[in-house]
């Protein structure tokens, strides 16, 4: 749309919004008598960010659409959601009570998978991918245009539910080894499923490569209606700025900006990333420190510079992607959505998969907290840094997803409420064993049956 055509949509909305506010202030005053008037200035922080997002838009469809989303969010005396995009975001903090008694400092969690439309973090980050392409004038909705990814699941599955609310089509390439309940609900959303053998990002066919590859074609392909577009989560600028500008100003408001610890796994990165670069401006003290699951290459990163697991070496590895049964969380390549915060993260804490599954299930136990595995290592971690930094701190994670999505593999065969749930926090802090695919006598056992004294 030519430059002129858009700041004239736009000025006479803003014309309009101004003229309906006093003309309601208007009939107000003369049935209830003197009120403060309305204007553009009035506009709630969220609704002036919004704003400034449309005006970047190019396609005057989309734009049309938007500001009438936006005026309908004008009426402040009613609290409705526009659409499901309206419930990504804002999600609870919640003190986690077992292990903030239990170590002294206070254990808080941003409840991401309360994020509505796919239910974890990644619904941020799903949706700043599709508006930014938006604002470029990149996506026509209801044309055939499609997005495609590389994911182990959480970001296909928000970046499924959003297309589907927005007009566009979804096409998901993830390893066949993660939990068959993210490829089945990908499915039921809709989306196109290819599951690929795990393979080494040097492999054409890797997820993500066979993603970028699968756009390409889409949009190469005059037979196909729309275009393809490859989302790109662990490169893409919208990735760590969907936590710069959501879940980092959440956590400060939240908290009043009084934390002293953020710790987080990282997948792509954008998360540990974006936050860490929003907070750590304004609490320069803040100890930003990345959770790792083993076989992840993250931990020497940040602690000595350089990208190398020791279960790298020829020979000792047992999966191609990286070796654990968490999922999400933990990579083997070096990705502009870490390194654009790398140099904020502080330190690293490496978590076993027993350490992990142990966690899971005390949080169950305790507090009724029914998660899955990277919010496990997360909540390891803080509690292994509560301990290093004693009583009085305030450490803040994340909960990504439920352990709903984890049934098949992490949770299965778990069960909660036996007597071998009967461990100390300190003897979760020492399971030693780090793939709980392997059988038992590979490895030291994990302590159990133990009275739980903290
Ligand atoms: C369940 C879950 N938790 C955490 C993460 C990691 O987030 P990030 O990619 O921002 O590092 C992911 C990434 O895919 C995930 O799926």
């Amino acid at each position: 749309m030519p430059e002129s055509t858009r700041y004239y949509t736009l000025g006479a909305f803003l014309l309009g919004v101004t003229l309906t506010g006093l003309w309601s202030a208007y009939t107000v005053k003369r049935t209830l008598g003197p009120v403060p008037e309305r204007d553009v200035n009035e506009l709630s922080k969220p609704q002036q960010k919004e704003l400034l997002r449309i005006s970047r838009i190019e396609d005057p469809h989309l734009l049309k659409k938007a500001l009438a989303e936006l005026e309908r969010s004008f009426d402040r005396d009613e609290d409705i959601k526009e659409g499901i995009e309206g419930c990504i975001g804002n999600t609870p903090l919640i003190r986690i009570k077992s292990l903030s008694e239990a170590t002294g400092c206070e254990i808080l969690a941003k409840a991401e998978f309360l994020n509505g439309a796919g239910n974890s973090p990644k619904d941020r980050v799903a949706l700043s991918i599709i508006q930014m392409a938006e604002e470029k004038g990149i996506l026509t909705p209801h044309s055939g245009d499609t997005i495609y990814e590389g994911t182990v699941g959480s970001t296909g599955i928000s970046l499924a539910a959003i297309c589907r609310a927005r007009g566009y089509k979804a096409h998901i390439c993830m390893p066949d080894d993660m939990a068959i309940e993210k490829s089945e609900l990908l499915l039921k959303l809709g989306a196109e499923v290819e599951r690929v053998r795990p393979a080494p990002i040097v492999d054409q066919n890797q997820f993500v490569n066979l993603a970028r590859t699968r756009a390409a074609e889409h949009t190469a392909n005059p037979n196909k209606p729309g275009k393809g577009l490859f989302a790109d989560q662990f490169e893409t600028e919208a990735n760590w700025r969907a936590h710069y500008t959501g879940t980092g100003p959440e956590i400060y408001d939240q908290t009043g900006g009084r934390l002293d610890a953020f710790v987080s796994g990282a997948g792509t990165g954008g998360t540990i990333s974006g936050v860490a670069l929003f907070l750590k401006k304004r609490l320069p003290q803040l100890r930003v420190v990345l959770a790792d699951p083993p076989g992840s290459g993250l931990y020497n990163r940040v602690k000595f510079g350089v990208m190398f697991d020791p279960k790298e070496k020829e020979g000792t590895r047992r999966r191609h992607q990286v070796d654990t049964i968490v999922e999400g969380i933990g990579i083997n390549r070096v990705t502009h959505n870490f390194e654009v915060g790398r140099e904020l993260v502080d330190d690293a804490i490496r978590v076993t998969d027993d350490q992990a599954v142990a966690m899971a299930r005390w949080l169950v136990e305790n507090d009724g907290i029914f998660v899955g595995s990277s919010s496990a290592v997360n909540c390891v971690a803080a509690t292994k840094l509560a301990k290093q930094l004693g009583p009085g701190h305030r450490i803040v994670t994340l909960l990504c997803d439920s352990g709903a999505r984890h049934l098949s593999k992490f949770w299965a065969n778990r069960e909660v409420g036996g007597s071998e749930n009967d461990v100390s926090l300190d003897q979760i802090l020492t399971c030693k064993r780090d793939s709980s695919l392997l059988p038992r006598e590979h490895v030291e056992q994990t302590p159990r049956k133990k009275a739980r004294v903290e």
